[in-house]
């Protein structure tokens, strides 16, 4: 059983994969700030033995080397980051602290201190407006925000570590990650979460244009398994990979599955579509298939029936 260091263990995604780890009999040490992770997302994590946290800023210069030197973890899961697309408009110099430079210091730390695999939370916003559906690893990159910018820049830096430093650099473009624990908080949190929030409320929802947009929905235990996979399994080459399910879901038929739950629910409101607003996204799914036996399996029913049921 392996070491792995989690960045940003207290987030979202990182909580999830934290979970994974420990499950499988890892030892885990989370690093987390609370910027916008939340304490109560590792519950679960902080009553095992194996799991030990650690609360820094990844990006503060000297946190990271130390707790890779005395910790000596076999792989880094690098998920620390500033998560809002929205965020990064209103603030580039925060996204470059946050979403490149911390992931130099990953680098420069694996680098340093021996670590086989480096895993990074990249995004599907690294293709930006490319219109070309599926989306393959090999299109067209055009990122349109400093979020998606920051993404791929990481990417290029990892790949580039890795190749000079020998080890393995895997790089996730996540496509619409959604489950449990994830923050409703804002306008632009992640739409399920946004919406299970308000049909739970009995509150009425607002779809922007006419809800026919689709994404690709990805359950965020699908997320966790395939950062588990490529953290501990041997043999991998550095490269990047699209995390998706290779599945189109429309709006409107998110929203089908929360109405039938939730009956009581006032009738979505539609307003016009966002500024900025892309139609259709949807990944190609068979790289990872094909180079590290990856499959999503949650159906996005099953995901959003995992949400209601919660209660
Ligand atoms: C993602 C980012 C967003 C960014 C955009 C551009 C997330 C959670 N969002 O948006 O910040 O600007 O990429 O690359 O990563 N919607 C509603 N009602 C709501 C909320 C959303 O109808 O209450 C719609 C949106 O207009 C959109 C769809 O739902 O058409 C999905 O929205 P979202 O979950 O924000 O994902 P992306 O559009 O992919």
């Amino acid at each position: 059983m392996a070491t792995i260091l989690v960045t940003g263990a207290a987030g979202f995604i990182g909580s999830h994969t934290t979970d994974q780890l420990l499950a499988a009999g890892h030892k885990v040490v989370g690093v987390d700030n609370f910027r916008t992770g939340k304490a109560a997302n590792l519950a679960e994590a902080l009553r095992s033995g194996a799991f030990q946290f650690v609360e820094a800023d990844v990006a503060a210069a000297g946190v990271l080397d130390a707790v890779v030197e005395e910790a000596r973890p076999e792989a880094i899961i690098h998920l620390a980051a500033l998560v809002s697309v929205q965020e990064s408009i209103a603030d580039p110099a925060l996204n470059f602290s946050l979403n490149v430079l911390a992931t130099q210091l990953v680098g420069e730390a694996a680098r340093r201190h021996g670590v086989k695999r480096v895993v990074f939370a990249s995004s599907a916003a690294v293709y930006g407006d490319a219109t070309t559906l599926p989306l393959r690893e090999d299109a067209e990159k055009r990122p349109i925000s400093p979020y998606g910018a920051a993404k791929l820049a990481s990417e290029a830096l990892l790949l580039g570590h890795a190749a000079s430093y020998g080890f393995t650099a895997r790089c996730h473009r996540y496509f619409n990650v959604f489950g449990p624990r994830q923050d409703p908080a804002s306008p632009y949190s992640g739409v399920i979460s946004i919406f299970d929030r308000r049909f739970r409320e009995g509150a009425a929802v607002t779809i922007f244009g006419d809800g026919q947009q689709t994404r690709d929905f990805i359950s965020v235990h699908d997320v966790a398994r395939a950062n588990v996979r490529a953290a501990t399994r041997a043999g991998l080459a550095s490269g990047v990979v699209n995390i998706c399910t290779g599945r189109a879901t429309s709006l409107l038929d998110v929203a089908r599955v929360f109405a039938a739950h939730y009956p009581q629910a006032g009738a979505p409101r539609h307003e016009p579509a966002r500024a900025g607003d892309i139609v259709h996204s949807l990944g190609e799914a068979t790289r990872a298939a094909a180079e590290m036996d990856f499959r999503a399996d949650v159906p996005v029913a099953d995901g959003l029936a995992e949400l209601i049921r919660r209660g």
